[in-house]
């Protein structure tokens, strides 16, 4: 496995690896790697003859100072994951390399999909997410790029950025990996504390529940929406950031629930903020 911090190194690589009509797949990640991770790399490695990693804790994408500081980071760990699970480069950028001169102004925006949901809560956030994308995808011009599910809406972003900006690039979604409980997995739930993890699981409770109800015919989403909160009101610890129900496409309200709905909660347990998300289809 390839390790590397330099660009040009990466990009020649993947280049020559693309001149021997070799097909390259590609995660970008902010590390401290889970099984989220591992199930997108070994996705990746066979679909591809070649699988590349990236590894950085964007700062632009962080709309809370404080959040960024206390990301976790466990490089050593991180490449173990990466080469158990088929990778064949990862790249390590530090701050200088990929921001030379600092974040540089520049505003990126899909309005149509960035409305709602983390758009909304998190300003700023896709906006930094679409600028750190740029910068690797020119880097690692791979033939498919690998996004968990577990965010919803920046696989969207993505997906329409890609497409209206002309990278020759798929991007693919991935199903969120989950705990044996139900728990979706992520970096941050390595914060969570003591109690706080089973709290955690009133999110997917939640979503399951109103799941159901759609599925047994539901049509107001307002009548959905008040029965999941609460699920999630029912602990004093949990405080919830948003509860949506929206068009799985568009991303717009539904005054009837019909057709591939999406179902989201973002909520805090003490300092930790977990994202969530089901998809349901009915007629
Ligand atoms: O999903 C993430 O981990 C990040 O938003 C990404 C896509 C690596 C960009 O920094």
């Amino acid at each position: 496995m390839i390790v590397s911090k330099d660009p040009n190194e990466v990009r020649d690589q993947i280049l020559s690896w693309k001149s021997e009509k070799l097909s390259v797949g590609f995660a970008p990640t902010m590390g401290f790697l889970h099984e989220g991770h591992a199930n997108l790399f070994v996705r990746s490695a066979g679909e591809n003859s070649k699988t590349v990693v990236s590894i950085f804790v964007n700062p632009a994408q962080f709309n809370d100072p404080e959040d960024y500081l206390k990301y976790p980071i466990n490089t050593e760990g991180d490449l173990e994951i990466c080469k158990s699970s088929k990778v064949d480069l990862v790249y390590l950028p530090d701050k200088d390399t990929m921001y030379p001169g600092g974040i540089p102004e520049v505003e990126l925006r899909i309005p149509h999909l960035m409305k709602n949901l983390d758009a909304t809560t998190r300003p700023g956030h896709f906006e930094g997410v679409l600028l750190v994308l740029s910068r690797l995808f020119h880097t690692i011009p791979a033939d498919r790029s690998y996004f968990g599910k577990k965010d919803y809406q920046q696989y969207l972003v993505v997906k329409e950025f890609v497409k209206v900006l002309g990278f020759p690039m798929e991007i693919i979604g991935v199903d969120t990996v989950r705990s044996a409980e139900g728990l979706a997995l992520s970096s941050r739930n390595a914060r969570l504390i003591g109690q706080e993890k089973e709290e955690a699981l009133l999110l997917i409770r939640a979503l399951r529940l109103g799941e159901s109800l759609i599925r047994q015919g539901e049509k107001d989403p307002s009548e959905v929406l008040t029965v999941m909160r609460d699920v999630l009101d029912s602990s004093s610890k949990i405080q919830t950031d948003y509860l949506e129900i929206l068009d799985a496409n568009t991303l717009e309200e539904l005054p009837i629930l019909k057709g591939e709905i999406l179902l989201a909660v973002a909520a805090f347990l003490g300092q930790v903020r977990l994202i969530d998300n089901l998809t349901v289809k009915v007629s």
